[in-house]
């Protein structure tokens, strides 16, 4: 094998935009090394087309859109991994395989989990070869179909004698405890920026609260949070995901509709999201496992708010330390496990991890689609 050069794409629940890791790996090892990234952000209008899908999805299946979409998202994807191989003047030939996850638009666990973006496409324009459809075959398995990160985890941490806890934030946050003498175990924990971002985009126009700067202004109702924290996911025992179907507009409907100050309904959502966290560590983790530190990533380790009430309500539990230590950049860990998984399908071997999953067996993650 001439090169070790993979591309790995992922657009998580946020849809903000297709992040893309140039990674590369060494005889022998499983290991990626990270080169290089860039986030291709959506155009606005995508982005729309993309937010009424996944909220029209809730209600029927609008084939013929998710069909058009599709493509169009291939198409973005593979300008994307190309951008990626001319900005380190890198050529097709020196790209082992393309990795895409696609961007979720549905995922109800154990029963089906929706990703587009047309890998043919993929192929074709890039002429690399190209995987994807990573969910698929836990779900056949019996598994979730998610999360999927406890695979590079037990990678990256496989040798370190001490127990490791990973938290992604996304729009969805998720937990992964690996370690040299532990069965691993992860599971989705609930809205990370999810509901954040509803609230900002619907009550002051961003997609986002930039650095948590909205957050800080308000006053936080801890009723409503006390309230919200009742609801049964957060009492499920792991393993469990979850998506953006159950943690939606309705959710905050439910539970901070009788917040009238848009100020004080984000201060709320964010300390909520941050609480959700700890309560799901001390519930589920933190009494089985000997966690000494918690490795965060995702986009939400920007939003200094939440991070501040993250760090508070850990008190005298782990320390936060982001994903970088370890070599893997917060914000491409995504991309970079797709990698992994794109890899480990083109070799051949099992790529889930059943006990994080539910899956009945080990099986190959990943659909092959040669140029
Ligand atoms: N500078 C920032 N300040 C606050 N929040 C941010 C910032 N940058 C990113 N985020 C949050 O991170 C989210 C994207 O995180 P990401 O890890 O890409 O999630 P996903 O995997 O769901 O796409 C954004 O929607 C936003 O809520
Ligand atoms: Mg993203």
């Amino acid at each position: 094998m001439k090169n070790r050069y993979v591309i790995g794409l992922n657009s998580g629940t946020s849809f903000d935009g297709i992040d893309v890791a140039l990674v590369k790996f060494k005889k022998n090892d499983l290991t990626p090394i990270f080169l290089d990234g860039i986030v291709c952000e959506y155009p606005r209008h995508i982005k729309e087309k993309i937010r009424k899908l996944i909220v029209g999805a809730l209600r029927a299946k609008p084939s013929e859109k998710i069909a058009q979409l599709d493509i169009i998202l291939g198409n973005l994807f593979a300008d994307a991994a190309l951008r990626l191989i001319k900005k380190n003047k890198l050529k097709k030939e020196d790209i082992l395989l393309i990795a895409s996850h696609g961007q979720t638009i549905y995922h109800k666990p154990r029963v089906k989990s929706v990703q587009i973006s047309n890998g043919k496409i993929i192929a074709k324009k890039t002429g690399i070869k190209t995987i994807n459809n990573f969910r698929e075959g836990d779900i056949k398995a019996g598994g979730e179909g998610a999360p999927l990160m406890p695979f590079l985890d037990s990678v990256l941490f496989r040798d370190l004698p001490r127990q490791v806890c990973t938290l992604n934030i996304g729009g969805i946050s998720n937990v992964t405890v690996v370690g040299k003498n532990i069965t691993p175990i992860a599971f989705d924990i609930g809205p990370g920026n999810a509901l954040i971002d509803l609230i900002t985009k619907k009550y002051f126009k961003k997609d986002f609260d930039k650095d948590g700067k909205l957050a800080l202004k308000g006053k936080i109702d801890f009723k409503s949070i006390e309230h919200a924290l009742k609801d049964p996911y957060f009492k499920k025992k792991p393993p469990k995901s979850t998506g953006k179907e159950y943690f939606n507009q309705k959710f905050i409907d439910e539970f901070f509709s009788q917040i009238k100050n848009n100020q004080n309904k984000i201060a709320t959502v964010t300390y909520f999201s941050a609480k959700v966290i700890e309560k799901s560590l001390r519930d589920f983790v933190l009494p089985k496992y000997d966690v000494k530190e918690i490795v965060v990533s995702g986009g939400g380790v920007k939003n200094k708010t939440l991070m501040r009430h993250l760090v508070r309500a850990c008190h005298g539990v782990p320390l936060l330390t982001k994903s970088d230590k370890y070599g893997m950049p917060s914000k491409y860990k995504e991309a970079i496990l797709f990698a992994l998984l794109g890899y480990t399908c083109h070799l051949r071997k099992p790529n889930n991890i059943p006990s994080c999953t539910g899956a009945k067996k080990k099986v190959i993650l990943g659909k092959i689609i040669k140029v």
